[in-house]
């Protein structure tokens, strides 16, 4: 048996900001922004707005297209980097949104921008081997939460979202194969590391990062896992119709593509209009190709993410 994709769905923020209006916040250019990054604006979450209320919206939406109900969904992983709150989990906050009650598993996935791909894997394992019909999947981010909107080299970069699907028990192929990668020997070079004790915030809540470490290290490792993937499947990179990148930097997607001789045609950005959602980046790109009708049935799919911790990994399907 295996694990197919029935239904996706996915929700921005309406408010947008724009690097002109950064420029208005810290000391950068609309210039730079686009040189470095591809990345032109990004939406940010109302006040009050929580990764649960996104990923509400994205998972009704990735229901309806699924068409079926909330109520048949069996399974919940969601992904996530800035839950709404240290515990419950905001898959359970989101079970009880959508109004599932006595519903199977759910719980919530930390591996920051690859979180949606271990999320899928993850789902998979569960729906190919029968102990769960329906899952839901979700990527969803409020990093505006977390960024420090005085340091440029960070808040520039990222902005909020969330993606879902619907995976369902299938005769025919959908997932064909997952690979899962960590190093946490690199914990520290992309961190938001700050910890609560004794209710007080003790180290920085906001993210720290490297840039130019990330920036080699992704290009290296997706590069790996797209050809693990393509490999293990029997494959070449010529029989894959779309390659669906997390969305952290136009240059770390080209860079990628261009290592796996994949044609830019073929590779699906969304990072100019999104910034780097995190863990939604995957889902929003998938969505948004597949209800303009980009991806077609029967189609080579492979995702791809990598993320702090060190995490990354791909996965292979056929849509
Ligand atoms: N506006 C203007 N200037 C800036 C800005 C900014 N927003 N940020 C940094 N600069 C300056 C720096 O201070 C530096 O100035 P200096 O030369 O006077 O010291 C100059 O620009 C160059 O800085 P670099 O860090 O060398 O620039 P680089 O070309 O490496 O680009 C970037 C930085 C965009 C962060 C790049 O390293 C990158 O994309 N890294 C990957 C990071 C990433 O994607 N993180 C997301 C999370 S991880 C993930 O999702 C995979």
């Amino acid at each position: 048996m295996y694990s197919k994709i029935i239904g996706t769905g996915s929700y921005l923020p309406e408010k947008i900001l724009t690097n002109h209006d950064l420029e208005r916040m810290v000391d950068t250019s609309d210039e730079w922004i686009r040189e470095r990054t591809g990345i032109v604006q990004r939406h940010i979450a109302a006040d009050g707005q929580m990764a649960s209320d996104l990923a509400l919206e994205a998972s009704r939406r990735a229901i309806d297209a699924a068409g079926i109900q909330a109520q048949d969904i069996d399974l919940i992983i969601l992904a996530t980097t800035t839950p709404d709150m240290i515990f419950p989990s905001t898959a359970c906050i989101l079970q009880d949104k959508l109004g599932i009650s006595g519903g199977g598993p759910a719980f919530d996935v930390q591996a920051v921008c690859s979180g949606f791909i271990y999320a899928l894997a993850t789902a998979d394992m569960f729906v190919s081997s029968g102990k769960c019909r329906n899952a839901l999947v979700v990527g969803t981010e409020v990093y505006s939460r977390i960024l420090d909107w005085t340091d440029r080299t960070t808040c520039v970069l990222f902005g909020d979202g969330a993606g879902a699907v619907v995976l369902t028990q299938s005769n025919q192929p959908g997932i064909l194969s997952s690979h899962l990668h960590a190093s946490g020997s690199y914990n520290k070079v992309l961190a938001a590391p700050g910890n609560i004790c004794g209710g007080k915030i003790q180290g920085s809540p906001f993210i720290t990062m490297e840039g130019n470490t990330v920036f080699k290290f992704a290009v290296k490792v997706l590069e790996e896992a797209v050809s693990e993937a393509i490999t293990a499947n029997n494959l070449q990179a010529s029989d894959i119709d779309w390659l669906i990148p997390h969305q952290a930097n136009i240059r770390i997607i080209k860079s990628t593509a261009k290592k796996l001789g994949i044609p830019m045609e073929k590779v699906v950005t969304t990072v100019d209009q999104h910034g780097n959602t995190s863990a939604a980046s995957v889902p929003l790109a998938l969505d948004i190709a597949v209800r303009d009708g980009r991806i077609k049935s029967d189609q080579c799919v492979v995702l791809e993410g990598v993320g702090g911790g060190f995490t990354w990994g791909a996965v292979l399907l056929r849509w």
